[in-house]
Order: structure tokens, then sequence, then C-alpha cells
């Protein structure tokens, strides 16, 4: 069985509701196990049981929140290897993928043993407290079913 855990913070439920919507669409695909955490309630020591960990964040100026970023750099402390991981924003302006590209950035640099498994997902919410655009949630499972899909391919290697 494949462990893929999601790791969120949301302050105002959008980045959550994206999170549960990629978690539906992993669950599309069977013998995939993923489970759902705010990043208040992570425990590190749980981390080392998934093969997977999913990573989204809010877009707060220009980048990931500051929780998200310090629980990037603890996975790297954790020196795990052959990991992977995805990463997912909200934003509500231009700044479409800038929160994604500055996970990614981060990871690379801070948690090497993790290699990413599909390209960020970047999500547009309408104001500061959302919601979500209509057209974006099904993005949202889409990039589940990708993540799966892979998941599935790696698997079968
Ligand atoms: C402190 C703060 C700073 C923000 N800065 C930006 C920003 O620079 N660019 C942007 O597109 N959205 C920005 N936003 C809007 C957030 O992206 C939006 O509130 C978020 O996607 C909502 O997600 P949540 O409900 O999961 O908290 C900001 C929001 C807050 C609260």
């Amino acid at each position: 069985m494949v462990r893929v855990l999601i790791v969120f913070e949301s302050r105002y439920g959008n980045t959550k509701r994206a999170a549960e919507s990629i978690a539906e669409g992993i669950e599309e695909t069977n013998g995939i196990e993923v489970s759902l955490r705010e990043l208040k309630d992570v425990d590190l020591k749980e981390i080392p049981f998934y093969d997977t960990i999913l990573i989204g964040s809010p877009n707060h100026v220009g980048g990931p929140t500051r929780g998200v970023r310090s629980f990037i750099d603890k996975l790297g402390e954790l020196r795990l290897e052959g990991r992977k991981y995805a990463v997912f924003d909200t934003y509500m302006g231009g700044d479409f993928e800038k929160a994604v590209k500055k996970m990614e950035k981060r990871i690379n640099e801070k948690a090497p043993g993790f290699t990413r498994i599909v390209a960020g997902l970047s999500i547009k919410v309408r104001g500061i407290k959302g919601p979500i655009l209509e057209d974006e949630l099904p993005k949202c499972r889409e990039f589940g079913k990708n993540i799966a899909i892979q998941l599935n391919k790696e698997r079968e290697k």
C-alpha cells in the first residue's frame, strides 16, 4: 500500500478545500492510502511512514506561509531518502504559481531526499477569503488523479 500525506495550512478554508479535493482525486485509484493533516496537527514522527508528502499553502505576500517554510526545513532535517513530493497553493491575485515555485525551490535545497512527482498546482480564489473559483476545483481532483497514476507507475518499475 502506497501512503500519501497531505499537509496544508489554511486560514479561511480554501487551501483545505483544495487539499480535500486532491485527496478525492487520489482515492479514485485503488491501492493508495491518503491522510489529510492540518500543519498545526502534524507530528514529525509520523512523516517516515509516508512515501509521498503533498504540501499546500495559501499565497501570503508572494510565497508560502512562514509555517509551511518552516515545515519544509524540518522535513529536510529528517534526512529521509527516496521520498516523493508535490506542492499546491491558493492565490487571489497575479501571483500564479509563485508560492508553488518557492516551495519547490526550498524543498530542492532543504530536503534533497524528496523528488517531485508532478509539477505544482496553483488554484485561484475570489478575494482574500475565497471561495475557490468554480472552474478551479476540478483541477484539484485532476491533480490528485495524476499523482495516483504517477505513484502506480513508479510502483510497477
Ligand atoms: C496575509 C495575507 C497575504 C496575502 N498575500 C497574497 C499575495 O501576495 N498574492 C496573492 O495572490 N494572494 C495573497 N493573499 C490571498 C491568499 O492567497 C488567500 O487569502 C488564500 O488563498 C486563502 O486561502 P486559505 O483560505 O486557505 O487561507 C494573501 C492573504 C493573506 C491573508
